[in-house]
């Protein structure tokens, strides 16, 4: 069979663990054999380089490969690429796989149910050697608002809807009931009031822009009703923490769930890790699957090669995500 020349090698760059990167380079490699993915060290030539696989990336490093025509993330939050101006040109394709929005929605609905059942309060007694049984609430009577309807959020919402939540849904433009069933939806800075009003548990999906840093403040905490809960499954800087703080401290905000920090990390030193009222997760709601978002990032390439077209969703730089 007449051989072609060489394709250029696709880079992978990331700031993974040597075994993180091992089992990415194996699972990318394994969905597209006929590919020559390299680690950016091992890249002899950085000019011949058109295509970068990034996952959470030293800039400097991306800026070293000065011929990209596109970069495809293999996360899903992407602000930190968004951030550096140097890539403003350059299509950076984010991670949509089916299998992260399944593992999203079962973290979401597993902390949902451990907020809606008082799991905290339960753990808090069983220290106490407390026998106390606090009244139940049906899931009817349970109102869980969403902050982002993407595809996390829509598949959050269709899970909280088939365990008997009502379910609310925020979102930076209008949406149509149509493919999100019974929930009801809000949009817009008014919305935004109306909806948290009525929220009893309230789980934050945003991606991190200059729109979202701080938009859960002491504002939007003070319009919840009194002892609802929070769970933040975005980005940390989303939550203003001392006035997160200050709420739960005060007793007005019953609990809240962090699996995102504004560092992370999170420092041991953190007063934030003996808070009575917050259960820490460290940034584990829903890891990427190397399996199968390999399987995208291959089937991404393929088509890119087949029509040079670079594939969807691209990142919008003026909207931040
Ligand atoms: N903790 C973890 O392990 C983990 C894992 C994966 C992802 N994440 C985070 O989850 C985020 C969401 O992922 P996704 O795939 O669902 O993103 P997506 O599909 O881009 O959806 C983002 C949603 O947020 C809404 N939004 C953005 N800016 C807004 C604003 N200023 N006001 C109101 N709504 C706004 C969007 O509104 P429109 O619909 O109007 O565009 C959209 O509904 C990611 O960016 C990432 O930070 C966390």
């Amino acid at each position: 069979m007449p051989t072609g020349p060489a394709r250029p090698p696709i880079a992978f760059i990331g700031s993974l663990s040597a075994d993180e990167e091992q089992a990415w380079l194996d699972a990318l490699r394994r969905a597209m054999p006929q590919e020559r993915l390299l680690p950016a060290a091992a890249i002899a030539d950085n000019h011949e380089v058109e295509l970068a696989l990034v996952a959470n990336p030293d800039p400097a490093v991306v800026r070293r490969f000065d011929r990209l025509k596109w970069m495809q993330s293999l996360w899903a939050g992407v602000e930190r690429l968004v951030a550096e101006p140097a890539f403003d040109e350059l299509p950076l394709v984010r991670m949509v796989d089916p299998e992260l929005a399944r593992t999203m929605a079962e973290a979401v609905l597993a902390w949902t149910l451990y907020l809606h059942r008082d799991m905290p309060a339960y753990l808090a007694q069983q220290r106490a050697a407390q026998w106390l049984q606090l009244p139940y609430v049906p899931p009817s009577r349970r109102r869980v608002g969403l902050l982002g309807l993407g595809v996390l959020g829509v598949a959050a919402a269709r899970r909280l809807g088939d365990a008997g939540f009502p379910v609310l849904g925020w979102s930076r433009t209008p949406k149509r009931l149509g493919d999100l069933g019974s929930v009801t939806t809000f949009s817009g800075s008014e919305g935004l009031m109306a909806m948290v009003s009525r929220t009893d548990i309230l789980v934050c999906l945003l991606p991190l822009t200059d729109q979202t840093r701080h938009l859960v403040d002491e504002a939007l905490l003070q319009a919840m009703p009194a002892h609802a809960c929070l769970i933040n499954f975005g980005r940390g800087p989303v939550v203003n923490l001392p006035d997160l703080v200050a709420a739960l401290s005060a007793r007005r905000l019953k609990h809240a769930v962090l699996d995102v920090f504004d560092e992370e990390p999170l420092p041991a030193a953190s007063p934030l890790w003996r808070h009575p009222h917050l259960t820490l997760l460290p940034h584990i709601s829903a890891d990427t699957d190397p399996a199968s978002a390999s399987l995208i990032v291959a089937r991404n390439v393929r088509r890119w090669r087949e029509s040079g077209q670079i594939p969807q969703p691209v990142v919008d730089r003026q909207r931040g995500y």
